[in-house]
């Protein structure tokens, strides 16, 4: 079972990564980092097929079989970092693989816009989004990392309930 964590930040110093590194490691899956992953901007030229993170990014998202997904809330909405990567993919990527999504907030009740454009973007990629979801604010961070261990906790098993499907089909 190979799941892997898409952390959408554009941004090496964002909280994003910090959360998401965290569940990549507590779910013992593959990180893609768009702040290190240099994609370009998708313009649907094919000369982008041959672009080096674009096969990477396409490669590894072929051999998962579930995704998590996790977005700053940017502008009240999902990262242009993140939709740009999944611009790249297709549904034959995501179909009948379950996708959690997480979103990183600055506060204010920020986080919910980007998931519920996330959960849109994921039905139009055939994504099998779980109905549960996760917003981490600014007090879920310390200087050491994470710190919102009850939920995160109950979140990724809720997550792992799903992981099945691939082998029930
Ligand atoms: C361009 C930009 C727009 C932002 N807009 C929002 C917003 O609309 N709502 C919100 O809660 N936080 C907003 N934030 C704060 C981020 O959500 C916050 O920095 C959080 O840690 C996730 O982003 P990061 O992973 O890049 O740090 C914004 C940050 C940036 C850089």
């Amino acid at each position: 079972m190979t799941i892997v964590v898409i952390s959408g930040t554009p941004r090496k110093q964002g909280r994003t990564r910090v959360a998401a590194k965290e569940v990549a490691e507590r779910l013992q899956a593959e990180l893609v980092d768009l702040s290190q992953l240099k994609l370009p901007l998708f313009d649907g030229e094919t000369e982008q097929d041959q672009h080096p993170a674009v096969q990477e990014l396409r490669k590894t998202a072929e051999e998962a079989d579930a995704f998590v997904w996790v977005s700053p809330e940017y502008h009240n909405g999902m990262s242009g970092a993140l939709k740009n990567a999944l611009e790249f993919l297709g549904a034959g990527h995501f179909k009948r693989k379950p996708t959690l999504l997480l979103a990183v907030s600055g506060g204010g009740k920020g986080g919910m816009n980007a998931i519920n454009q996330m959960r849109t973007v994921g039905r139009g990629l055939n994504a099998m989004v779980i109905p549960d979801q996760m917003v981490f604010d600014p007090a879920d961070f310390s200087k050491h990392g994470v710190n919102a261990e009850g939920r995160l906790v109950r979140i990724l098993e809720e997550f792992q309930t799903y992981l099945f499907v691939k082998h029930a089909i």
